[in-house]
């Protein structure tokens, strides 16, 4: 019998196959374009719904389907995107620089002074000992995931972590617990079975939470997070892109504005939202980012991001810190889109920072019609979130406003929602043709 067994095994190892084993499925006949959470709504109008085209320069009123629109679609919070100094160095960086220097990776020959200046600019803004720059921020944050815990330790996170949390998740390979979202009770009964649990491998406990969610606009607990590091041992990772230049009184985000900024062990955000700009961050004791920088897969495989990005970030991150105007007319915008919308009867939500969700209650095919009416009728430009990212039946409408928004664009906006959400609740799409 033992031998069968081997010469079997054989027969697989030197790649035999018997005739009448069935060819088994082709990979791309698996492929289903037009199903899963997003591709089911592939059927709608090309480049509509789905992968719009804006043009014409960044700002609060942008050209869609060769039309104007009031644009809240955009996370050019504080208006740099089209500031002039910052077209400025954009420009000229890149006439300097080109887009390929430095070639490689910053540990091979991809390294330069200005990315070492802006990490040492990063740091002295979010108060922290040392920063490591990221390409980008969905690939930085899954690869740090990756690189600062091992099989023994356990991660805790909140259950509406974006995208990118839940992929570094996935990456790591001990336990994980996950708690309701900003649910502080189930966050401790977390903690609690992951302290027990370190105890038993040897590890250590990370929890993870950000600053400001982005789909509901309501921030972080960080402060009752930070409360729980009494009773629990563990290191706290924010990420705080929707909160990074617009919260806090520096704008170094929602640990500044809540007053626990000490307390955030690693701090990351994306340059990719206040900055208007691509790349990203994290902020850490000096350590840890030495450590990072010598283990980080992300940064270590992958070519450093090109000198016109960096030296267009140190002018975003100069004018975040010296012209405060921007910030203050982002948040004179957010007071008006949310009171409005709220004096109208609108559902924000639990929002406690710019993004403006509108609640809704309607069906996938009502939104598309909704969304329709607005774009056409009323030049209003916002994104939609649908079933299954939020349950089945409430729509949601996202607003960013920014501090190139006018008080025209909000007013005309406020008069919009108000027709539209009349119409919504009253049935007029259920009657109208699916515009696609
Ligand atoms: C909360 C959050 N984290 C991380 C990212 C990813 O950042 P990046 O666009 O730089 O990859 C985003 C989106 O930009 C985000 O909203």
């Amino acid at each position: 019998m033992k031998a069968v067994v081997s010469t079997f095994k054989l027969g697989v190892l030197i790649g035999t196959r018997d005739k009448k084993t069935p060819f088994s499925m082709d990979l791309f006949d698996k492929l289903r374009p037009d199903s899963g959470p997003l591709a089911q709504y592939a059927f709608l109008k090309d480049s509509y719904f789905m992968f719009p085209k804006l043009e014409g320069d960044l700002g609060s009123r942008m050209m869609f389907g060769g039309k104007e629109r009031i644009m809240w679609s955009i996370n050019n919070y504080l208006g740099l995107g089209n500031h002039p100094e910052v077209r400025k160095i954009d420009g000229e960086s890149a006439a300097r620089w080109g887009l390929a220097a430095p070639m490689g990776a910053r540990m091979m020959s991809g390294n330069s002074d200005l990315h070492e200046q802006l990490e040492k600019e990063l740091s002295d803004f979010v108060m922290k000992e040392d920063t490591i720059l990221f390409n980008f921020g969905y690939q930085g944050i899954c690869s740090a995931i990756d690189a600062l815990t091992d099989r023994r330790d356990v991660i805790v996170y909140d259950a509406e972590s974006h995208a990118c949390i839940v992929d570094g998740v996935r990456l790591h390979q001990g336990k994980r617990f996950v708690f309701k979202h900003n649910d502080i009770e189930n966050c401790e009964r977390m903690l609690q079975r992951a302290s027990e649990l370190v105890v038993q491998t040897g590890g250590a406990i990370l929890l993870i939470s950000e600053g400001v969610f982005g789909m509901g606009g309501d921030q972080g607990k960080l402060k009752e997070i930070v409360e729980l590091k009494k009773k629990y041992n563990f290191r706290l990772l924010v990420d705080d892109a929707h909160g990074f230049g617009t919260l806090g009184a520096t704008g170094a985000g929602a640990g500044e504005e809540q007053g626990v900024q000490d307390e955030i062990d690693l701090y990351f955000s994306t340059f990719a939202k206040s900055m208007a700009s691509v790349g990203a961050f994290m902020s850490s004791k000096k350590h840890v980012v030495q450590h990072l920088r010598y283990s980080i897969r992300s940064q270590i495989f992958a070519k450093s991001l090109a000198l016109p990005v960096v030296e267009g970030n140190l002018k975003r991150l100069e004018l975040l810190r010296s012209q405060p105007e921007h910030k203050e007319k982002l948040w004179k915008n957010v007071r008006m889109l949310q009171s409005g919308l709220r004096e109208r009867g609108f559902d924000l939500g639990e929002t406690n920072s710019c993004v403006t969700p509108v609640y809704l209650k309607g069906s996938v095919v009502e939104a598309a019609k909704l969304i329709y009416d607005i774009r056409e009728n009323f030049n209003v430009f916002c994104s939609a979130v649908v079933y299954p990212v939020i349950p089945k039946g409430q729509l949601l409408l996202r607003l960013i406003p920014t501090a190139s928004h006018t008080e025209k664009d909000i007013e005309e906006t406020l008069e919009a929602f108000t027709t539209v959400g009349k119409r919504l609740s009253e049935g007029y799409y259920d009657t109208q043709e699916v515009p696609v």
